[in-house]
């Protein structure tokens, strides 16, 4: 039996077959705005919330109080709690790049991932990680490395992937490869807003759901309605071809 980590997003944990395997990571990818972020606030929120997890964020992208801004936003009422408790743990840029180098930085974030016992960890964004390596050897040795080092403490991990084509024209990189799964997140425009969707296309060891489901983004997070519905790139207002 695969041991699993809950996201506690009910939807996604059923299609996921219990959750994300532990100890994996897991590339989250999708357009800006897709809710990335968002799914990394619910994992890390949930994981405290609801099974006792602590967790890391690593932010790259927004710092810790518009990290805070957007959980509290969701109705995460709790996050600035347990940030201060130690719970959650925050590296946001300013806190990244301290040391006069990242890599004396990464070297204290490993230190810390070593010794306190963290179950989850985020990394947003990959894409702005690697901006921090001068070439693509480096970037892919570090790369190897890190995932490994996150495995071997025992952390389950998302890491999000911002994506230059709009969906279905998906670019397969590295990242997809050296990571264990791959998330898809999908909005497409409607005359009223957007349509939102979730695909799970990979997950090793999992027999997982492989149909994109749609989703929403309100109060409460992500929700993931459980019936597969007919996938469609076009607005519901448009007729079909
Ligand atoms: N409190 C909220 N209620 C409803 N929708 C929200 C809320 N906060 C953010 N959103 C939606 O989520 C989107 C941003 O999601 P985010 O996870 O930050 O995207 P990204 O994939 O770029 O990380 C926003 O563009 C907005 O549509
Ligand atoms: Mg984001």
């Amino acid at each position: 039996m695969i041991e699993t980590t809950a996201t506690g997003i009910d939807g996604l944990d059923d299609i996921l077959n219990g959750g994300i395997v532990k100890n994996s990571t897991t590339l989250v990818s999708g357009n800006p705005g897709a809710g990335k972020s968002i799914l990394c606030l619910q994992f890390l929120y949930n994981g405290v919330k609801e099974f006792g997890e602590k967790g890391i964020y690593l932010s790259f992208e927004e710092d810790a109080q518009d990290l805070e801004e957007a959980a509290v936003s969701l109705g995460f009422d709790e996050w600035g709690e347990y940030v201060e408790n130690g719970d959650i743990k925050v590296y946001d840029k300013q806190e990244l790049l301290r040391e006069n180098d990242f890599s004396s930085s990464l070297d204290l974030l490993l230190d810390d991932i070593e010794d306190a016992g963290y179950d989850r960890l985020v990394l947003d964004s990959l894409a702005m990680f690697e901006l921090f390596f001068e070439n693509e050897s480096e970037k892919r040795t570090y790369l190897l490395k890190f995932t490994d080092i996150l495995s071997q403490n025992e952390l389950t991990t998302l890491m999000t992937n911002e994506q230059g084509a709009v969906f279905p024209d998906t670019e397969i990189g590295l990242e997809n490869y050296l990571t264990d799964g791959n998330i898809y997140l999908i909005q497409t425009p409607t005359e009223s807003g957007v349509n939102r969707y979730v695909w799970v296309a990979k997950m090793r060891k999992q027999n997982i759901e492989t149909d994109i489901f749609p989703m929403e983004i309100a109060e409460g997070g992500i929700r993931v309605h459980q019936n597969a519905s007919a996938f469609s790139m076009m607005s519901e207002d448009e007729s079909p071809i």
